[in-house]
């Protein structure tokens, strides 16, 4: 199906993840100048109330005006949030968020290696709870997922964009499998969608699905309802992403080149445990609203 499709050289990620940040920056910044000008007008308000209309003259605390208390507390939670914008959001964004996770993985695999000699030889190597779980579920389990360059995945309960070929795609690599997913989602579908097991999670014990739709109270069940297909596929939203990161062999992930606005986003991965195999760039065109990419990750 994609092979009908325009092939242009992969986007440079760095240069996207710059462009993210500085949306960051910028929205973080415009939000400080807004409660600055709101510190104004507010302290301007209270003044006149209390020293030109005598709103509550007689009440002075410790001698003084109560306007000054006002004011003041205000002025020092403003000189917090800018001590955040210039300061925190500043020297300790992404890149040294992601610096100090990197620290903390290799400092995690260390301990393993070290606890690994420490067995004798005839003892199974140790193998983290997580990894145990996927082997011995021995299931290809995939998450599929259309998210924009900030993550965003969803808002009211719905998908942000219109994209005709992504909807194909997720046609034709779900098909005849397993989907699971939160009752959200579930919920978000006109009526379930042809030809799939649908596998609902919710936490209701008695959620009323139609005929053929699988209800399960947990990720583990989920799983375990998926077990006799080869190739389940996680569908979404939000919860249940996070949740089925870890278990998950392979993600595939459509990237909208555009940044929205979102009440539901999905993980930001940790590159040190995926590897990118492919990559496919679709321009904007009268049925795709955005340019986009297919991108198959593969856990390391
Ligand atoms: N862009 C994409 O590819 C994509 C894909 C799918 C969805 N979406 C969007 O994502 C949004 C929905 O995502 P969401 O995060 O709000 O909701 P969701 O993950 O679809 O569903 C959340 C619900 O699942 C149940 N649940 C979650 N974890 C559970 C657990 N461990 N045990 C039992 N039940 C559990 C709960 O249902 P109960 O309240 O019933 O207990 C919870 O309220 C929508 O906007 C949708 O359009 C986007």
């Amino acid at each position: 199906m994609f092979g009908t499709k325009k092939k242009t050289p992969q986007i440079d990620k760095e240069q996207l993840e710059l462009i993210k940040n500085a949306q960051k920056r910028i929205k973080q910044k415009k939000s400080l100048y807004t409660h600055f000008i709101l510190f104004l007008i507010g302290s301007v308000a209270l003044i006149i109330a209390n020293l030109g209309l005598h709103i509550g003259e007689t009440y002075k605390p410790l001698g003084k005006d109560w306007f000054i208390f006002i004011v003041g507390f205000w002025l020092l939670i403003l000189i917090y949030h800018a001590f955040n914008v210039f300061v925190i959001n500043r020297f300790m964004g992404p890149t040294w968020q992601q610096h100090q996770l990197d620290k903390l993985v290799a400092k995690q695999k260390e301990g393993i290696e070290k606890l690994k000699t420490k067995l004798p030889d005839n003892e199974p190597a140790i193998v983290p709870a997580i990894e145990k779980k996927k082997l011995s579920k021995k299931q290809n389990l995939t998450l599929i997922v259309a998210a924009s360059e900030n993550n965003a995945i969803g808002k009211d309960n719905q998908l942000i964009w219109h994209l005709r070929d992504d909807l194909q795609r997720f046609k034709s690599l779900t098909s005849g499998h397993c989907i699971i997913m939160g009752r959200k989602t579930f919920e978000s579908f006109p009526k379930p969608l042809p030809n799939r097991t649908h596998i609902v999670v919710t936490n209701q014990q008695n959620y009323k699905v139609p005929h053929g739709v699988i209800v399960v109270h947990n990720m583990e069940d989920a799983l375990d309802a998926a077990l006799e297909d080869k190739h389940p596929y996680v569908i979404g939203g939000g919860e249940i992403y996070k949740q089925a990161l870890p278990f998950a062999d392979k993600i595939e992930l459509t990237r909208v080149h555009e940044a929205f606005e979102a009440d539901t986003h999905f993980p930001e991965l940790n590159l040190n445990e995926w590897r990118e195999i492919q990559n496919i760039y679709h321009p904007k065109d009268e049925q795709n609203d955005y340019a986009f990419s297919f991108l198959t990750y593969e856990r390391i």
